[in-house]
Protein backbone atom coordinates (compact mmCIF):
# COMPACT_ATOMS: atom_id res chain seq x y z
CA UNK A 1 0.00 0.00 0.00
CA UNK A 2 1.51 3.30 -0.94
CA UNK A 3 1.00 6.54 1.21
CA UNK A 4 0.79 10.03 -0.67
CA UNK A 5 0.90 13.01 1.49
CA UNK A 6 0.83 15.78 -1.95
CA UNK A 7 -2.04 16.18 -4.36
CA UNK A 8 0.50 15.53 -7.23
CA UNK A 9 1.92 12.05 -5.36
CA UNK A 10 -2.24 11.09 -5.34
CA UNK A 11 -3.16 12.59 -8.72
CA UNK A 12 0.08 10.43 -10.41
CA UNK A 13 -1.15 7.09 -8.55
CA UNK A 14 -4.51 7.62 -9.59
CA UNK A 15 -3.84 8.27 -13.44
CA UNK A 16 -1.46 5.07 -13.25
CA UNK A 17 -4.26 3.15 -12.09
CA UNK A 18 -6.81 4.49 -14.54
CA UNK A 19 -4.14 4.16 -17.30
CA UNK A 20 -4.29 0.28 -16.52
CA UNK A 21 -8.17 0.17 -16.99
CA UNK A 22 -9.04 0.33 -12.68
CA UNK A 23 -12.12 2.01 -11.41
CA UNK A 24 -11.30 4.51 -8.61
CA UNK A 25 -12.83 4.09 -5.15
CA UNK A 26 -12.70 7.17 -2.33
CA UNK A 27 -13.18 6.65 0.98
CA UNK A 28 -12.82 10.05 3.09
CA UNK A 29 -12.47 10.05 6.38
CA UNK A 30 -10.67 11.77 9.81
CA UNK A 31 -8.30 8.67 10.88
CA UNK A 32 -8.50 7.02 14.12
CA UNK A 33 -10.35 4.25 11.65
CA UNK A 34 -12.37 1.41 13.34
CA UNK A 35 -14.44 -1.18 12.03
CA UNK A 36 -17.12 1.13 10.58
CA UNK A 37 -14.25 2.44 8.24
CA UNK A 38 -12.96 -1.13 7.18
CA UNK A 39 -16.28 -1.77 6.32
CA UNK A 40 -16.17 1.68 3.72
CA UNK A 41 -12.61 0.13 2.45
CA UNK A 42 -13.79 -3.06 1.89
CA UNK A 43 -16.69 -2.19 0.12
CA UNK A 44 -14.76 0.08 -1.73
CA UNK A 45 -11.66 -2.86 -2.55
CA UNK A 46 -15.29 -4.87 -3.90
CA UNK A 47 -16.54 -1.98 -5.69
CA UNK A 48 -13.82 -0.51 -7.44
CA UNK A 49 -10.38 -1.27 -8.83
CA UNK A 50 -8.09 1.21 -7.39
CA UNK A 51 -9.27 2.28 -3.32
CA UNK A 52 -7.92 5.52 -1.90
CA UNK A 53 -8.68 6.23 1.67
CA UNK A 54 -7.92 10.03 2.86
CA UNK A 55 -7.12 10.78 6.35
CA UNK A 56 -7.63 14.12 6.80
CA UNK A 57 -8.64 16.29 10.18
CA UNK A 58 -10.48 18.71 8.04
CA UNK A 59 -10.26 22.12 10.34
CA UNK A 60 -12.97 24.20 9.01
CA UNK A 61 -15.98 21.79 9.67
CA UNK A 62 -15.12 22.17 13.62
CA UNK A 63 -16.13 25.56 15.25
CA UNK A 64 -14.30 27.15 17.36
CA UNK A 65 -14.88 24.95 21.26
CA UNK A 66 -14.96 21.89 19.23
CA UNK A 67 -12.81 18.95 19.52
CA UNK A 68 -10.40 20.10 16.92
CA UNK A 69 -6.99 20.21 19.24
CA UNK A 70 -8.30 16.96 21.09
CA UNK A 71 -9.55 15.01 17.90
CA UNK A 72 -7.71 11.38 18.23
CA UNK A 73 -5.09 10.43 15.70
CA UNK A 74 -3.53 7.26 15.46
CA UNK A 75 -1.56 7.41 12.38
CA UNK A 76 0.37 4.01 12.52
CA UNK A 77 -2.73 1.99 13.48
CA UNK A 78 -5.36 3.78 10.90
CA UNK A 79 -2.26 2.61 8.25
CA UNK A 80 -2.79 -0.85 9.42
CA UNK A 81 -5.80 -1.11 8.98
CA UNK A 82 -5.97 0.48 5.72
CA UNK A 83 -3.26 -2.66 4.48
CA UNK A 84 -5.76 -4.86 6.28
CA UNK A 85 -8.67 -4.21 4.63
CA UNK A 86 -7.11 -3.59 1.11
CA UNK A 87 -6.97 0.33 0.80
CA UNK A 88 -4.05 0.57 -2.41
CA UNK A 89 -3.13 3.99 -1.08
CA UNK A 90 -4.12 6.56 1.92
CA UNK A 91 -3.95 9.85 0.70
CA UNK A 92 -2.91 11.40 4.36
CA UNK A 93 -1.97 15.93 3.61
CA UNK A 94 -1.18 18.18 5.64
CA UNK A 95 -3.36 21.42 6.61
CA UNK A 96 -0.99 23.28 4.71
CA UNK A 97 -1.60 21.03 1.57
CA UNK A 98 -5.18 21.46 1.73
CA UNK A 99 -5.08 24.89 2.59
CA UNK A 100 -1.84 26.34 1.34
CA UNK A 101 -3.10 30.16 1.60
CA UNK A 102 -5.14 29.70 4.89
CA UNK A 103 -8.93 30.71 4.55
CA UNK A 104 -10.53 29.81 1.34
CA UNK A 105 -12.34 32.54 -1.00
CA UNK A 106 -14.51 29.41 -1.92
CA UNK A 107 -16.90 27.43 -0.09
CA UNK A 108 -19.68 24.74 -1.04
CA UNK A 109 -22.82 25.14 0.87
CA UNK A 110 -25.75 23.11 0.22
CA UNK A 111 -27.73 25.97 1.16
CA UNK A 112 -31.19 23.52 2.27
CA UNK A 113 -29.90 20.78 4.10
CA UNK A 114 -26.82 22.00 5.22
CA UNK A 115 -28.44 24.73 8.01
CA UNK A 116 -30.84 22.52 9.61
CA UNK A 117 -30.55 19.59 12.37
CA UNK A 118 -26.43 18.96 12.74
CA UNK A 119 -26.05 21.87 10.74
CA UNK A 120 -28.15 24.82 13.17
CA UNK A 121 -26.46 23.00 16.03
CA UNK A 122 -22.85 23.03 14.89
CA UNK A 123 -23.16 26.43 12.86
CA UNK A 124 -20.42 26.07 9.12
CA UNK A 125 -19.99 22.22 9.94
CA UNK A 126 -21.63 20.99 6.42
CA UNK A 127 -19.82 23.94 4.62
CA UNK A 128 -16.60 22.64 5.92
CA UNK A 129 -17.36 19.64 4.99
CA UNK A 130 -19.35 19.77 1.41
CA UNK A 131 -15.99 21.72 0.55
CA UNK A 132 -13.52 19.56 1.64
CA UNK A 133 -14.59 16.59 -0.19
CA UNK A 134 -15.67 18.36 -2.89
CA UNK A 135 -11.55 19.17 -2.59
CA UNK A 136 -11.07 15.56 -2.20
CA UNK A 137 -13.28 14.73 -5.30
CA UNK A 138 -11.13 17.37 -7.33
CA UNK A 139 -8.03 15.79 -6.50
CA UNK A 140 -8.14 12.18 -6.67
CA UNK A 141 -11.71 12.01 -9.19
CA UNK A 142 -12.84 9.08 -8.02
CA UNK A 143 -15.65 7.10 -9.95
CA UNK A 144 -17.65 6.04 -6.55
CA UNK A 145 -16.88 7.66 -2.98
CA UNK A 146 -18.24 6.02 0.06
CA UNK A 147 -20.31 7.32 2.97
CA UNK A 148 -21.37 5.81 6.17
CA UNK A 149 -25.10 6.24 7.07
CA UNK A 150 -24.05 6.93 10.62
CA UNK A 151 -23.82 10.47 9.33
CA UNK A 152 -27.42 10.25 7.52
CA UNK A 153 -27.26 13.62 7.00
CA UNK A 154 -23.86 14.14 5.65
CA UNK A 155 -24.40 11.57 2.80
CA UNK A 156 -27.59 13.01 2.11
CA UNK A 157 -25.47 16.20 1.62
CA UNK A 158 -22.68 15.28 -0.55
CA UNK A 159 -25.26 13.59 -2.56
CA UNK A 160 -26.81 16.51 -3.12
CA UNK A 161 -24.30 18.09 -3.87
CA UNK A 162 -22.75 16.08 -6.47
CA UNK A 163 -26.48 16.27 -8.10
CA UNK A 164 -26.27 20.24 -8.05
CA UNK A 165 -22.95 20.30 -9.27
CA UNK A 166 -22.61 17.69 -11.66
CA UNK A 167 -19.75 16.01 -10.29
CA UNK A 168 -19.00 12.76 -12.07
CA UNK A 169 -19.21 10.58 -9.32
CA UNK A 170 -21.46 8.47 -7.44
CA UNK A 171 -22.26 8.19 -3.95
CA UNK A 172 -22.28 4.79 -2.19
CA UNK A 173 -23.84 4.75 1.78
CA UNK A 174 -23.00 1.68 3.70
CA UNK A 175 -24.82 0.53 7.09
CA UNK A 176 -24.03 1.66 10.57
CA UNK A 177 -21.25 -1.09 11.91
CA UNK A 178 -22.21 -1.13 15.62
CA UNK A 179 -20.56 -2.49 18.66
CA UNK A 180 -22.25 -5.97 20.10
CA UNK A 181 -23.90 -4.33 22.03
CA UNK A 182 -25.65 -1.85 20.09
CA UNK A 183 -23.40 1.32 20.16
CA UNK A 184 -22.30 2.60 16.81
CA UNK A 185 -18.74 2.56 16.17
CA UNK A 186 -17.54 6.29 16.00
CA UNK A 187 -13.82 7.67 16.40
CA UNK A 188 -15.49 9.79 19.26
CA UNK A 189 -16.01 6.60 21.71
CA UNK A 190 -12.14 6.78 22.66
CA UNK A 191 -12.93 10.11 24.69
CA UNK A 192 -15.41 7.98 27.17
CA UNK A 193 -14.47 6.24 30.37
CA UNK A 194 -16.10 2.69 30.93
CA UNK A 195 -19.18 4.11 32.98
CA UNK A 196 -19.85 6.82 30.04
CA UNK A 197 -19.19 3.64 27.96
CA UNK A 198 -21.75 1.35 29.08
CA UNK A 199 -23.94 4.65 29.28
CA UNK A 200 -23.63 5.50 25.56
CA UNK A 201 -25.86 2.46 24.32
CA UNK A 202 -28.56 4.43 25.22
CA UNK A 203 -28.53 6.11 21.72
CA UNK A 204 -29.25 2.70 19.82
CA UNK A 205 -31.36 1.97 22.52
CA UNK A 206 -33.99 4.80 22.43
CA UNK A 207 -33.94 4.68 18.53
CA UNK A 208 -35.21 0.88 18.95
CA UNK A 209 -38.06 2.00 21.81
CA UNK A 210 -38.90 4.78 19.56
CA UNK A 211 -38.98 2.24 16.38
CA UNK A 212 -41.09 -0.79 18.84
CA UNK A 213 -43.73 2.34 19.87
CA UNK A 214 -44.08 2.55 15.60
CA UNK A 215 -44.61 -0.86 14.68
CA UNK A 216 -46.65 -1.36 17.62
CA UNK A 217 -48.93 1.15 15.85
CA UNK A 218 -48.18 4.64 16.96
CA UNK A 219 -48.40 7.25 14.24
CA UNK A 220 -47.67 10.01 15.65
CA UNK A 221 -44.49 11.67 15.02
CA UNK A 222 -44.03 13.97 18.24
CA UNK A 223 -45.22 11.09 20.49
CA UNK A 224 -42.46 9.31 18.74
CA UNK A 225 -39.68 11.94 19.34
CA UNK A 226 -40.87 12.10 23.07
CA UNK A 227 -40.60 8.09 23.88
CA UNK A 228 -36.90 8.42 22.40
CA UNK A 229 -36.30 11.45 24.57
CA UNK A 230 -37.70 9.93 27.54
CA UNK A 231 -35.36 6.41 27.07
CA UNK A 232 -32.38 8.85 27.28
CA UNK A 233 -33.69 10.71 29.97
CA UNK A 234 -33.33 7.72 31.88
CA UNK A 235 -29.26 7.50 31.55
CA UNK A 236 -28.01 9.75 34.54
CA UNK A 237 -24.79 9.94 31.91
CA UNK A 238 -26.46 11.10 29.00
CA UNK A 239 -27.93 14.57 28.22
CA UNK A 240 -30.47 14.77 25.17
CA UNK A 241 -28.98 17.42 22.34
CA UNK A 242 -31.25 17.09 19.68
CA UNK A 243 -33.92 14.13 18.74
CA UNK A 244 -35.94 14.90 15.06
CA UNK A 245 -37.96 12.82 13.13
CA UNK A 246 -37.66 13.80 9.35
CA UNK A 247 -38.64 12.77 5.98
CA UNK A 248 -35.58 10.21 4.77
CA UNK A 249 -35.28 12.35 1.35
CA UNK A 250 -36.21 16.84 2.45
CA UNK A 251 -34.97 16.19 6.36
CA UNK A 252 -38.38 17.97 6.46
CA UNK A 253 -40.05 17.60 9.82
CA UNK A 254 -42.51 14.80 10.41
CA UNK A 255 -45.79 14.53 11.54
CA UNK A 256 -46.70 11.16 10.78
CA UNK A 257 -44.70 7.90 10.92
CA UNK A 258 -45.89 4.89 9.12
CA UNK A 259 -45.39 2.58 6.96
CA UNK A 260 -44.83 3.51 2.98
CA UNK A 261 -43.47 7.08 4.22
CA UNK A 262 -39.78 7.22 4.62
CA UNK A 263 -39.01 8.77 8.12
CA UNK A 264 -35.54 8.72 10.14
CA UNK A 265 -35.25 9.93 13.79
CA UNK A 266 -31.86 11.76 13.93
CA UNK A 267 -30.00 11.86 17.64
CA UNK A 268 -27.64 14.02 19.14
CA UNK A 269 -26.55 13.50 23.03
CA UNK A 270 -24.14 14.41 24.78
CA UNK A 271 -21.93 12.00 26.88
CA UNK A 272 -19.39 13.10 29.37
CA UNK A 273 -16.78 14.81 26.94
CA UNK A 274 -18.06 13.37 23.53
CA UNK A 275 -20.93 14.59 21.49
CA UNK A 276 -22.40 11.29 19.71
CA UNK A 277 -25.08 10.61 17.02
CA UNK A 278 -26.77 8.15 15.50
CA UNK A 279 -30.11 7.49 13.73
CA UNK A 280 -32.67 4.94 12.72
CA UNK A 281 -35.65 4.25 10.52
CA UNK A 282 -38.79 4.80 12.20
CA UNK A 283 -40.77 4.01 9.01
CA UNK A 284 -39.80 2.97 5.65
P1 LIG B 1 -15.19 10.35 9.82
O1 LIG B 1 -15.98 10.70 11.02
O2 LIG B 1 -13.79 9.84 9.99
O3 LIG B 1 -16.02 9.31 9.00
C1 LIG B 1 -15.57 8.87 7.74
C2 LIG B 1 -16.68 8.03 7.11
O4 LIG B 1 -16.90 6.88 7.92
C3 LIG B 1 -18.01 8.80 7.03
O5 LIG B 1 -18.62 8.53 5.78
C4 LIG B 1 -18.81 8.19 8.17
O6 LIG B 1 -20.21 8.24 7.97
C5 LIG B 1 -18.30 6.76 8.16
N1 LIG B 1 -18.54 6.10 9.45
C6 LIG B 1 -18.23 6.56 10.70
N2 LIG B 1 -18.67 5.70 11.63
C7 LIG B 1 -19.28 4.69 10.98
C8 LIG B 1 -19.94 3.49 11.39
N3 LIG B 1 -20.08 3.16 12.68
N4 LIG B 1 -20.47 2.67 10.44
C9 LIG B 1 -20.35 3.01 9.12
N5 LIG B 1 -19.72 4.11 8.67
C10 LIG B 1 -19.20 4.93 9.58
O7 LIG B 1 -17.27 11.89 8.35
C11 LIG B 1 -16.13 12.33 8.33
O8 LIG B 1 -15.06 11.65 8.85
C12 LIG B 1 -15.78 13.69 7.73
O9 LIG B 1 -16.87 14.54 7.87
C13 LIG B 1 -15.35 13.59 6.24
C14 LIG B 1 -16.49 13.07 5.36
C15 LIG B 1 -14.11 12.72 6.09
C16 LIG B 1 -15.00 15.03 5.73
O10 LIG B 1 -13.98 15.58 6.47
Amino acid sequence: MAVAQTITEVRTLVADARHSGRTVGLVPTMGALHLGHRALIEAARRGTGYVVVSIFVNPTQFAPGEDLSRYPRTFEADLELCTASGADVVFAPEVGEMYPAGALGTYVEVADLGGVLEGASRPGHFRGVATVVMKLFGMVGPDVAFFGAKDYQQQLLIRRMVRDLNVPVRIDTEPTVREPDGLAMSSRNRYLSAPERQAATVLHRALQVGRAAVDAGERDADRVRQIIAETIGLEPLAALETVDLVDAETLAPAHRVEPGRRVVALLAVRVGPARLIDNAWMSE
